[in-house]
């Protein structure tokens, strides 16, 4: 039995990825541009095994066992691979041998957080490592099995550039910075109480595409120059500029949500709440420290600078107070509280609401997927899930 097992992270984006014009392919209207996360507080893990000995494939998810031949995404992107496989002058092992694949989440599915782009990029990754099929191409491949997944192939800032070739091979996740080049950069995730379904990305964006007027200003207008503005920002590290960008194309992928017929309505009135309360912070701190961006759901992403974290935490605390105790409140990167109350920013505002917000994980910018060790495989010598 081959086996390998990887870790990938989860990636948000700052200039989203919304509309396609090849369903089938996952091709986009607008190039995005997204800051990759630390996976030790977020990330997908799978193991990948093939044997002679397997009479079918089979993949766990979260352990559970998911049919997934009628799955043509994930059927497109072990396809693409057993094609680089095959072309290797001498494969591993036969590519007609059948797969096993076990992957889990390490963050709370039910947060409601984009688990499909860690997921398909963990797979992907996993694959071209039991293959022992070269890098190059994978973006491309992650981007069929869900397109925000090609930008989670690598650390710190990554642009997917949308290409122009009808066969999507130029449609390819690139790295813009490493997380080495602003190691100070953190996020503040902050999970809304939410029970709401929400139509997924997949189909809104569908439906932005043949309904919305907007979203074609913002693909041809907005996009080329956000991109070129926000990559400038990045390189100077001017984060002002960058916190700009970020919540304008936040707001204006939500006002194209709006802008579907029939709408599509992503942030509730917490997500609107929190918005609110970032300028409000931002006025009181006399600078931009701290800028929101919002996925298809209610949940915010903040991301600030690592000398700001206590300070935004202590007011956002104050702001969204919880009846949790702080271990339940804030998961991950540990925050020492700043007592100092000069530095105490919107001490006098009233509270939203007590309990809008479910739980906040502080984490920060993070490196690519890894490749682990035999020791942390999911599945056993005997080709059983663990
Ligand atoms: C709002 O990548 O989940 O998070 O390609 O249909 O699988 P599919 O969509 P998906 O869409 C992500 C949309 C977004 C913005 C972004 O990540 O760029």
């Amino acid at each position: 039995m081959f086996v390998e097992t990887c870790i990938a992270p989860v990636n948000i984006a700052l200039i989203k990825y919304w509309g396609k014009r090849d369903e089938d392919l996952i091709l986009p209207i607008n190039d995005s541009l997204s800051m990759t996360l630390s996976t030790d507080e977020m990330c997908a893990k799978t193991t990948a095994a093939a044997s002679d000995k397997f009479e079918k494939n089979t993949m766990w998810l979260n352990g559970e066992e998911v049919p997934f031949e009628e799955n043509p995404r994930v059927m497109r992107c072990i396809q693409e691979l057993k094609r680089l496989a095959s072309k290797k002058p001498s494969p591993k092992f036969p590519v007609e041998w059948k797969l096993r694949i076990c992957s889990k989440n390490n963050f709370p599915t039910a947060a409601g957080l984009a688990s499909s782009a860690a997921g398909y990029a963990c797979l992907v990754y996993t694959l071209a490592c039991l293959y022992g099929v070269d890098q190059e191409e994978l973006t491309s491949i992650a981007r069929q099995g869900s397109g925000s997944a090609c930008r989670s192939l690598y650390g710190g800032f990554v642009k997917w550039q949308m290409g122009s070739k009808d066969d999507g091979s130029d449609s390819i996740a690139v790295s813009v910075a490493p997380a080495t080049h602003w190691p100070e950069m953190r996020v503040l995730i902050l999970v809304v109480n939410d029970s709401k379904k929400k139509t997924a990305s997949t189909k809104g964006m569908q439906r932005a595409v043949v309904t919305s007027d907007l979203i074609k200003h913002r693909a041809e207008q907005c996009v080329p120059k956000r991109i070129s503005e926000i990559t400038a920002a990045i390189e100077a590290k001017d984060f002002e500029k960058f916190a700009e960008i970020t919540m304008k194309d936040s707001n204006q992928f939500h006002a194209i949500a709006l802008d579907t017929y029939p709408p599509c309505v992503y942030m509730n009135d917490v997500s609107h709440a929190i918005s609110e309360f970032v300028h409000a912070f931002n006025e009181a701190a006399g600078s931009t420290k701290v800028a929101y961006t919002f996925d298809a759901g209610p949940n915010a992403c903040l991301y600030l600078l690592e000398e700001h974290v206590s300070q935004v935490l202590e007011a956002v605390q104050r702001s969204f107070p919880s009846d949790c105790n702080s271990n339940e409140y804030l998961k991950g990167i540990p925050v020492k509280q700043n007592s100092n109350n000069s530095e105490i920013l919107l001490k006098d505002s009233k509270p939203y609401g007590q309990n809008l917000l479910k739980y906040v994980i502080h984490t920060k910018i993070g490196t690519g997927p890894k490749l682990l060790s035999k020791d942390e495989s999911l599945i056993s010598t005997d080709g059983l899930p663990l």
